[in-house]
């Protein structure tokens, strides 16, 4: 895709761009903007690095994309609202993590919402000293493509339940959703379909046995880690990865410990609910 405003890199054929000849730490036009937004529905996930944000310049960017949404979760100690900008979260990891929690599972954001966050916005400033820390990302429509026809029917109109304790049971404060959402699904602005179903969140297809749900979901996790479907992002201090949470999968690696990784995450909020596909 070519972009008047933006310049972006391909990182992998399926998944990834890196924007380059951008200052997101300027206010953006609305020309910029639009091209962002094409680049993201074209890419799935975006990179930009050396952009030093603030908490408002990080808001800034997030609210041209949507309405904020303040997430529920956390432990309080490596993942932590601030108490001043409710819609950012710390992320910080160090010598006295003793897990990263969910984060090392490969995951949707909160796909048991009813409207999951349309997408994420993470900024890391301090990275660990010998690398590691890398964020993986995987493509669902790239899954959904590579699915044999007969995978492919059988699981035409399928649902599947979404239940939010396999990562907030021990944190949160408030209800547990736990939302039935279709296995195939359609984006609301590309039209493609995508495989929606995640091993954090997804616990059972609906209507089958439970020998037959965990056989089915087993081999879907299985297929949606195909190396195929993903990009990786080495993040160096000040970066910033921008992805599209209802088309793709992330997962954070944790092989730094005891250094220090550190920074601050947002979301979007999404508009519709996951559309069958
Ligand atoms: C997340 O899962 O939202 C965090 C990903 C990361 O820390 O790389």
């Amino acid at each position: 895709m070519a972009y008047q405003t933006i310049n972006v890199t391909p990182v992998t054929p399926n998944i990834g761009g890196l924007v380059s000849d951008i200052d997101l730490t300027k206010p953006l036009d609305p020309a910029t903007v639009q091209e962002l937004h094409d680049a993201l529905m074209d890419r799935q996930v975006l990179f930009f690095r050396d952009q030093e944000l603030t908490h408002e310049t990080q808001k800034a960017l997030g609210e041209h994309f949507g309405r904020l949404h303040v997430s529920v979760g956390g432990d309080g100690t490596n993942s932590k609202q601030l108490n001043d900008h409710p819609e950012v979260r710390a992320l910080h990891f160090d010598k006295d993590s003793t897990a990263i929690s969910g984060n090392e599972t490969w995951h949707t954001d909160q796909s048991c919402m009813e409207t999951p966050p349309m997408g994420t916005i993470l900024y890391i400033h301090t990275v660990p000293p010998d690398g590691g820390g890398d964020t993986m990302f995987a493509s669902m429509y790239a899954a959904y493509d590579a699915l044999s026809d007969n995978m492919k029917r059988y699981l035409e109109g399928v649902t599947a339940l979404h239940d939010g304790a396999g990562a907030f049971a021990r944190t949160a404060t408030n209800n547990l959703p736990i939302t039935e959402q279709p296995v195939i699904a359609k984006h609301p602005v590309t039209g493609r379909r995508l495989l929606f179903i995640n091993p954090i969140f997804t616990t059972r297809i609906c209507g089958v046995s439970k020998d037959e749900s965990d056989a089915i979901l087993g081999y879907l996790f299985h297929h949606c880690e195909h190396p195929n479907f993903q990009v990786r992002f080495n993040w160096s201090p000040h970066s910033i990865a921008f992805w599209d949470n209802r088309c793709t999968h992330h997962r954070a690696l944790w092989d730094y410990y005891p250094h220090t990784r550190s920074g601050y995450r947002i979301q979007i909020e999404g508009t519709d609910r996951v559309i069958p596909g």
